[in-house]
Formats: structure tokens, sequence, C-alpha cells
């Protein structure tokens, strides 16, 4: 045991209190031992490098080109993704893809290069392979924007699993979004990031690393342009980012580089090149279209750690419904559970759920279920009878149960990586759908068992089905929480076929957005914690999860009024819109922070519910395009630097800038701006890009500003949809999109085009539509004239 883990034991003492504190010594002493018995010694490695290229056999889509020590397959498909592997890795099997892996592109064609290297040279992108196996990535004109050194393997002498390394260029002036759920970003500075999906264990701080939600995806933007990289590899691993730097007076640029360790695994990778906005379609379509709330998933949510009561929801709700405040959804955590046991309830302090979710929902507020993935390990336990009765259970590699330590005690852990586990469990929602809960928030599905020392998660020895190939933790944890997700959503969707399943996950891996969203998990209270909530949702979204969003507030402790507010302020700019808080933590209903701020909440409250129709169209739009619905500000224009740094306001689809405070005791606050023309909606101010300006931004509300041009659906007073347009800069047109309301099942709205042009001194807003088509009537209200 070293300092680190004597931390780490009195800190699950005091939070789990001290008889969970000895299950937990306990499991850890278990978890050192079956790593001990069950896993592989290393012993002395051999260390490899691919050697040099001996011949090289057209494909289609590109090619087999064959060095001295490995071989590497690249495959041009036809989105446009590009894909390499070594040492004979292929596309699949992948938890990533959606499924089909894309056909390779006829058109791409293996040629030789100089000294003796190969070339793939196709549409968007041509790789390039030297003859001792570095790759380059280059635009159509030549133009590098990656470069690979060859890789090294280090094979233990006895055989198993290699351990690898690849180490890249990218121009000096690149900077790195992406990894996951990282506190630290938006932009990813110089450092090392585990990708090993982890509970930092109590609330984390802007330099906690990792969190819940790791990914070997990489968003790199440069003058030269934009791509994204992923390394498909479920191990743990580590990817250490430095910046380039550029040699002012010098005239020496040094590269930035990335290097990416994996403990096992395959070395494979799938590379995008293009404008942003293409790099995540071409990205959503390799990993899966984004999933689509319901529609009132996309309004105001409370939650709370310890409601503890019926009584005490219902008056929760009946305070947002006094202070006229608007409210669409309240969250049950783990104390609504008996003995903290999902899929069960406490029936003393929660005596009739149905009847509450009836009667909640006829206020239009829906019920939302925290479901754990740990089962109590004790007969008698429905969850746990069921899971052994077909084998549900991670086992260690002495084929014994793992048992764990989360809320309910000691625990037994689904394999979810195994289909008939996830069919056993999806068909669990049906009690909660009986219960009558709308939404599913899962949690703890790193997975997490509480540890005194070593790793707070299972041993890497414990086994598991791998979808039939079989495998241990260390391969399967990174997609526990993913593949938790999937056996949600499929069963919710057998479950209730007619209403698009709502589901949002702490952990979770490439590809998690085909079955839901994130949140932050347990950000610290605190301006550090406000910043990391930013931070998150849009690195997640550029790894293509588009729907996510803090725990506004913080989850521990208690935010001064201003931190709450303008937590508030940004969180309702976020898809996922919720207060959540910790079970000895401040309240967080808006009224307990005196009346300024309730208020101002107020008016939070009703703008989130007026952009309703524009948040739903980005949904579908994120559904069809992969494009998040927060989006950094050099989305539109990579090649802006001051864009590419600006960490401090976003995109809100394409129509909204949002300039958060971030600050304690700022009142007005710099703000750069994209090219073009904006509007801050409130003033009505007029700001013309790019560049910087100063805008105001007093207690009452954070600066939005409205791109010029701009059209995007509103709802009205009288909750019909009204288009708001504003005027373009003179000489310039605009545009946006309307997703039509379709409710919340399965139907795809159609998503019509406005545009917006100057006539004869008028702003008039014209349907993009075709012959044919019915053309919808929205009112149009025009601003910024
Ligand atoms: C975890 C979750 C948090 C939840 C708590 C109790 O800490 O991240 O949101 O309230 O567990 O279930």
């Amino acid at each position: 045991m070293d300092g680190r883990d004597l931390v780490r034991l009195a800190k699950a003492v005091s939070s789990v209190g001290s008889a969970q504190g000895l299950r937990a010594v306990r499991a850890s002493w278990r978890h050192r031992r079956a790593d001990a018995a069950g896993l592989p010694r290393r012993g002395v490695e051999r260390a490899r490098v691919p050697g040099s290229v001996v011949d090289a056999t057209p494909e289609p889509g590109g090619g087999l080109v064959r060095f001295t020590r490995s071989r590497l397959r690249i495959t041009v498909t036809a989105s446009g993704a590009v894909f390499w592997g070594w040492d004979g890795a292929e596309p699949e099997p992948s938890y990533a893809l959606a499924g089909i892996c894309p056909e390779a592109d006829p058109r791409a064609v293996l040629e030789p290069d100089k000294d003796d290297g190969w070339r793939v040279v196709s549409e968007r992108m041509t790789v390039v392979v030297s003859r001792h196996g570095a790759l380059e990535v280059r635009t159509p004109g030549g133009v590098l924007l990656r470069r690979e050194l060859p890789p090294r393997w280090w094979e233990p002498e006895g055989g198993g699993e290699a351990r690898w390394a690849q180490r890249s260029e990218v121009a000096a002036d690149a900077r790195f979004f992406g990894l996951g759920g990282r506190a630290s970003g938006p932009r990813l500075r110089n450092g090392t990031y585990r990708l090993w999906n982890t509970d930092p264990g109590g609330s984390f701080g802007r330099h906690d690393d990792p969190l819940s939600l790791t990914m070997p995806v990489q968003m790199v933007v440069a003058d030269a342009g934009t791509h994204l990289v992923f390394h498909d590899n479920t191990w743990d691993g580590t990817v250490a980012l430095r910046e380039g730097c550029e040699g002012e007076g010098s005239g020496h640029d040094c590269a930035g580089t990335s290097e990416v360790r994996m403990d096992g695994g395959p070395l494979r990778s799938w590379v995008v090149v293009g404008a942003p906005a293409r790099v995540l379609s071409v990205w959503t379509r390799l990993t899966g279209a984004p999933a689509v709330p319901p529609g009132w998933a996309l309004g105001h949510q409370h939650a709370r750690w310890g409601f503890g009561s019926e009584q005490e929801v219902r008056r929760v709700v009946a305070g947002y419904k006094e202070r006229d405040l608007p409210l669409d959804a309240v969250h049950l955590d783990i104390d609504h559970f008996a003995a903290r046991q999902a899929f069960t309830v406490d029936r003393e302090r929660f005596p009739s759920l149905p009847r509450l979710a009836e009667d909640l929902r006829g206020e239009g507020v829906r019920l939302v279920s925290i479901v754990d993935p740990a089962v109590k390990a004790q007969r008698g336990n429905a969850l746990y009878d069921g899971g052994r009765a077909i084998d549900a259970f991670v086992r260690d590699a002495a084929n014994r149960p793992v048992r764990g330590v989360v809320w309910p005690g000691e625990s037994v852990f689904p394999d979810f990586t195994a289909e008939r586990v996830r069919k056993w469990w999806g068909g669990l929602y049906e009690e909660r759908l009986a219960q009558g809960f709308s939404g599913f928030w899962h949690d703890m599905n790193e997975p997490v068992s509480f540890a005194a020392f070593g790793e707070p998660t299972l041993p890497r020895s414990a086994r598991h089905a791998v979808e039939g190939r079989g495998g241990d933790h260390r391969e399967a944890h990174n997609v526990y929480g993913l593949c938790m997700a999937r056996a949600g959503y499929e069963g919710l969707r057998e479950l209730q076929p007619q209403e698009r399943p709502f589901l949002f996950s702490r952990s979770g891996w490439v590809g998690l957005q085909r079955y839901g969203g994130t949140w932050s998990g347990d950000v610290a209270t605190g301006w550090e914690g406000l910043r990391s909530s930013l931070s998150l949702v849009l690195g997640l979204g550029l790894c293509g999860v588009p729907y996510s969003g803090p725990d506004v507030g913080g989850f521990d402790g208690e935010p001064s009024p201003e931190l709450f507010l303008r937590w508030f302020q940004l969180g309702a700019h976020m898809p996922l819109f919720r207060t959540h808080s910790a079970l000895r933590a401040g309240r967080r209903e808006p009224w307990t922070f005196g009346a300024e701020v309730l208020d101002h909440a107020r008016v939070v409250l009703r703008e989130r519910r007026r952009l309703h129709p524009y948040l739903m169209t980005l949904a579908h739009l994120a559904r069809r395009t992969g494009a998040p619905y927060v989006r950094p500000l050099w989305w539109g224009a990579p090649e802006d630097r001051a864009l590419r740094d600006c960490e401090d306001a976003f995109l809100l689809g394409d129509c909204l800038l949002v300039a958060p405070v971030l600050d304690r005791g700022v009142k007005r606050r710099a703000v750069q701006l994209p090219p073009g023309r904006w509007y801050d909606t409130v003033t009505g101010a007029v700001f013309d890009g790019p560049g910087q300006v100063a805008v105001d931004a007093p207690l009452s509300r954070i600066p939005v500003l409205a791109r010029g041009g701009a059209v995007l659906p509103v709802r009205d007073r009288d909750g019909g949809v009204v288009l708001e347009a504003w005027a373009p800069a003179p000489g310039r047109t605009g545009g946006g999109h309307v997703a039509r309301d379709v409710g919340d099942g399965w139907e795809e709205p159609r998503i019509d085009r406005f545009r917006v042009r100057w006539n004869e001194g008028r702003v008039v807003v014209e349907w993009d539509g075709e012959d044919g088509d019915v053309e919808p009537s929205y009112p149009v209200r025009v601003r910024g004239l």
C-alpha cells in the first residue's frame, strides 16, 4: 500500500461508511490475489519494429504492404474513412463500429512511392508508407497532416499480449481535442492522458484524469486541415500529447507529437480528414448515429441523491410549479431503492411510485431512474438469483464469481459483453417501466468496485465473454459501460417499441451515442468545475457523443448563489440540462439561493423552453450528420488560430454563440467572434467578426449571440413554433433548419430549410422546398433590424 492507497482508504471509509470500508479492504485483497494468480506474468520482453518493406499487394480500397517483421493493411472505405492495421489487424471485430464495416472504395489505388515506399491514393487523402513503416497522411494537394513513425512492439518471450507504442507528429500549429470526456480541456495541453475509464472517487477537479468516459479518439486541428484519428483498441493505455512550437525568430518549428501506448490489443487505426462537419459526419456513420432523446429530455431536469421520500419529490415539484419555473423531469437516485439494489423500490418511503409517476406526468414532469450494474450477492435477492440462474456474473480465472463492493454491499457484476446477459438485463427494465419511469441514468459502470487500495474496479484477470471470443477485464473494462448501455437500450426498444428510449450513462466508449448520452459525473463544486463542465461537453461532442451535460451547481458542497446561477446559465445551453447533487451536499432548487437568483433562473428556464424546437432540430441534425449541438467556436473556421485557442465560449448549433461567465465577479467579458455578423440576442447590439469584442454579462444573463442570417425555430408563448430570423449583414444571405415535430416515436421528421435574404430593403424568409412538398406555415419574426 502506498500513500495514494492510504488516502483512498481514508476516502473510502469516509464516503461509504466503516462497514463498507472494511468490505472494500477485503475486496482489494481479493482482487490483488486474483490478479496475482490469474494474470499472465510478463517476464522478459522482446522489442520489435516492422523492419524493411518486402513487397505489396493491391486489394480493394488499398492493399497489403509486407515488412520483414510485420504487415500493414490499408483500406480506404467508401465513406472516406481510412483504416490501417498492423500484424493482421482487421476492422472487425470492433465494439466501436456501428455493425457493418464500411465497404472499400474501389477507386483508391496502391502505387509504388519513392525510396521503395508505397502509397495509397484516394479522393480525400493519400497515405504514404515508407520502407521502414512510417506512415504519412497527406491531403490530395500533398500537404502533410500527420506522420506516424514506425510502431514498436514489446512481446513477452513466452508468448501473450504484445504492448505497443505509436508515435506521431503533427504540425507545429496543431491543437488536440477529444480523448472522450476530459476535465482539463477542451484544448488538450501537454500531458499524458490515460485510456482507462475511472471513477475518480468523490468529486473531481480540473486536473483529475482519467474520468469515466475515455476514448482513443483525437481530433487534430491545424492550419493545414482537420483530422480525426481513432486507435481502435479497448485496452488500458496512455496518450502523451505535446503541442508543437513555432520558432519565432529562429525559423525552426517543432512538430506537435502524440504518442499512444497500449498494454495489449490490436494496433489499428481509422483516420478521417476534412472540415470538422465532414469529419463528424463520416465518424458517426462509422461508429453509429446519435440517438435522438425524447422531447422532454431536452427540457429542464432536476435530480438529487437523497430526496428520500415521495413527499419530498412532490414538494420539490410543487416548488417549481408555485414559482412558475418550468420543469420536465425528476431523477430518483439510489435512495429510492430497497437496500440500494437496482430494480427495487423502498416501499416505505416510496409506497406508490406508479401513482407518483402518473401524477407528475399529469403536470408534464417525467420520472427518471438511476440504474447501477452491481448486484448484491445475497440469496433471496431476486436479481442475484435471476442472474445466477443464467450464469450472468463475471468470474475470475479460477471460475469463481468475482465479488466486489458497491452501494448494495458485497456485489457481483453482470458480464454485459455476453449477448444473453444483455438480453436478461434489458428485460429487467420492464419493472422500471411498470413503476412509471420514462428514462434511465446508468451509473457506477466503469465499472466501480470500491477499493481500499489498488484500482477501484474489477480485477484485470476477471473473465469476460467478449461476444463469445473470450477475454479478460484488461480488454473488457473500457467497454463495460458501453455494453450496459446497449443492454438497456435494446431492452427498452423491445419493451416499449413505440417510444425512443432515454438513457444516459456515466461510463462508455466509442459508439455510446448509438444508445444514448452521458453526463459529467461528480464534478466538484467550484469555478473550476464550471470550466470542466464545458470542457467535457465539447470534447465528448467531438468524439461523436453529442448529448451530455454537467451536474449543474456541482456535485458536492454548496455553490455560492453567483456560481449556481452562472452554472445554471451555462447548463441551460447544453443538451442535458440537469441540476444534481450528492447526499450531503446543499440544495440545488433555484429558490434556495435567494430572490435575485430565483428571478434570473426563471428567465433561464423560460428561455430553455423557448429554444426547445431549436434543440429538437439540433438533436435530429446530430442523428443525421453527427454534428454535436455544442461545438467549439472553430467549427466553421478551423483555420482561425484565435478561435482554435478559445476555450471559454461555444456554438450552440449553427445559429447561436454562447459566452458563459466562468469566473467570479465578471460582469462584462471578451468574446472571440467567428467571421460574420453577430447580434446580442438581448440588447440587439451588432458585432462584426472575426475578432474580439467586449460584451455585457450582468448577473441576469450570459451573452448569447445570434448569427446574422440565422433562422431558428422557437416556441411561442402559446406553444406554437415561430421562426426567428436574424437580419443578414447588408448584401449577405443566410438560412437555417427546422425539424418538424413528430413526437417521441420513431417517425423521421422532415427537416425543412429556410433561406434568408434582403429584398428591396426588407428581410425575407423563404422555404427551400421542392415541388410537390407541403410547405409548413410558421409565423416569422425578423430581428436585428
Ligand atoms: C455516483 C454518481 C452520482 C450519484 C451517486 C449515488 O457518485 O455519479 O451522480 O448521485 O453515485 O448514486
